[in-house]
């Protein structure tokens, strides 16, 4: 089978500025990782170390330098899934941990369960020997200073529907030598959430899905319209009977028109093939071609 790798690092108005950083970060993560699943790492491994290292990148909504909510505090989401058996793990509203899909594995791995929230996640955390950071470690001077400048606006909310709010959420899809997909997405949510607030990204067919038999893909974009829609197992299904590229385009259409949201999704077929598409004005995004060529693009 073809080894396949593709990551992004959110959709949204990335202003021009910041261009440079969103490719940078997300071809990092496929020259760390994609050498590593050629030597035969599985693709559960490859995107849990892609979604890893655009966690440790400030440039991303995701681990370090995640967006604030309304309390000041950092709440972080992540999801991963295994195309294999369809199992998965999530965590949602997590504080204080650089790696919520590392936790979200964890999850998977070691409990009957699939998610875990709040406190249960954090005693989790801590009984499987993850470091509990203090809470200004993930915190950048940006996203503090973004967060002041906000708070000062009468109107100050959870979210504009049509506004294209900053939403870096970062992911990953993997297939590996063996024809295996995998999907993993983290998220620090969007600017003016409530505290508490869960989007898409650690919801199961939201802001990923993977299954051996159709595809995977992983989400980014305004979560509250992402979840009416169910946007990854929307195009995994779609997968299963068109090209990848169609199936992306049609997932996006769904969004548009019945999520009236905005948006992006990376995605493999089980076939191998890439899939793409957003609605924002640019995304981040990369892949590893047919070639073995990483390509880099933001728009
Ligand atoms: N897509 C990230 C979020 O809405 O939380």
């Amino acid at each position: 089978m073809p080894i396949r790798l593709i990551v992004h690092g959110g959709a949204w108005s990335i202003p021009d500025e910041m261009d440079t950083a969103h490719l940078q970060g997300v071809q990092r993560a496929l020259a760390e990782v994609y050498p590593a699943l050629q030597a035969g790492i599985s693709a559960l491994d490859a995107v849990e170390r892609a979604v890893n290292i655009l966690e440790e990148d400030p440039t991303f909504d995701a681990g370090r330098g995640a967006f604030l909510n309304d309390r000041g505090e950092i709440e972080l989401d992540a999801i991963i899934m295994d195309g294999r058996d369809l199992s998965f793990g999530a965590v949602a509203a997590v504080q204080n941990l650089l790696h919520p899909v590392s936790l979200a594995r964890e999850i998977m791995s070691k409990t009957d369960h699939s998610m875990l929230v709040g406190k249960g996640a954090q005693a989790f955390a801590k009984s499987v020997g993850m470091e509990e950071l203090d809470p200004t470690a993930l915190l950048t001077d940006r996203e503090l200073a973004y967060y002041h400048q906000i708070k000062e606006d009468p109107n100050f909310k959870s979210h504009h529907p049509f506004e294209p709010l900053p939403s870096d959420t970062v992911g990953a899809v993997a297939m590996d030598q063996h024809g295996h997909l995998a999907a993993a997405t983290s998220t620090g949510g969007t600017p003016r959430k409530m505290a508490g607030r869960v989007g898409d990204s650690p919801i199961v067919g939201a802001g990923a899905y993977a299954d051996n038999q159709t595809g995977a893909v992983s989400t980014t974009g305004w979560g509250e319209s992402i979840m009416k829609v169910l946007l990854a197992k929307t195009v995994c299904d779609r997968l299963e009977h068109f090209s990848a590229q169609e199936a992306a385009k049609y997932g996006i259409q769904v969004l548009r028109e019945r999520g009236q949201g905005y948006g992006g999704l990376i995605g493999i077929n089980a076939n191998g093939e890439y899939s793409f598409a957003y609605n924002t004005e640019k995304m981040a995004w990369a892949w590893v071609d047919e070639a073995g060529a990483f390509q880099t693009r933001i728009r």
